[in-house]
């Protein structure tokens, strides 16, 4: 099992970008965890960061994953690029969110990455990664 994760835009800001919104967490803090928790549960994990909607595209379209855990920040409301990228490789992906997207602005309440995932998990902090881990865990994939 070859896990991927994906950090969207802003996400490498995370500690100092509206803590009171993402928690006081680096994104270094969360790879921390994220590589923790896939070693103790033999998991090979490969987590990128990217701000830009094309090099995720780009990622997502190599296929070296058989799995993939995506937190696409700012382009989950804005980008059928993404969308269609997941679609197009047909793997099983989750969409992570740190905030509870349903709680925030209208705008973020709409996900147009939702319909290309097996599901959602939103608003448990650095913990929406390691909830979608603990998916692979469970289905043992
Ligand atoms: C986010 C929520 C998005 O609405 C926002 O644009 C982000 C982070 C989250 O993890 O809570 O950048 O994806």
């Amino acid at each position: 099992m070859n896990l991927a994760v994906i950090h969207g835009p802003n996400l490498n800001l995370l500690g100092k970008r509206e803590p009171e919104i993402y928690g006081k967490d680096t994104i270094d803090d969360i790879n921390f965890l994220i590589n923790d928790y896939c070693k103790e549960n033999n998991i090979e994990v490969i987590i990128e960061q990217f701000n830009s909607e094309g090099d995720i595209v780009s990622f997502i379209g190599k296929e070296q994953y058989d799995f993939l855990i995506i937190n696409p920040a700012a382009y989950t409301h804005t980008s059928l690029a993404i969308k269609d990228a997941i679609l197009a490789v047909n793997k099983p992906s989750i969409e992570v969110h740190l905030s509870n997207i349903y709680k925030r602005e209208q705008i973020r309440h709409e996900s147009l990455i939702a319909p290309a995932v097996l599901g959602q998990i939103s608003g448990f902090g650095k913990y929406s990664y390691v909830l979608a881990i603990n998916y692979l865990i469970l289905t043992n994939q």
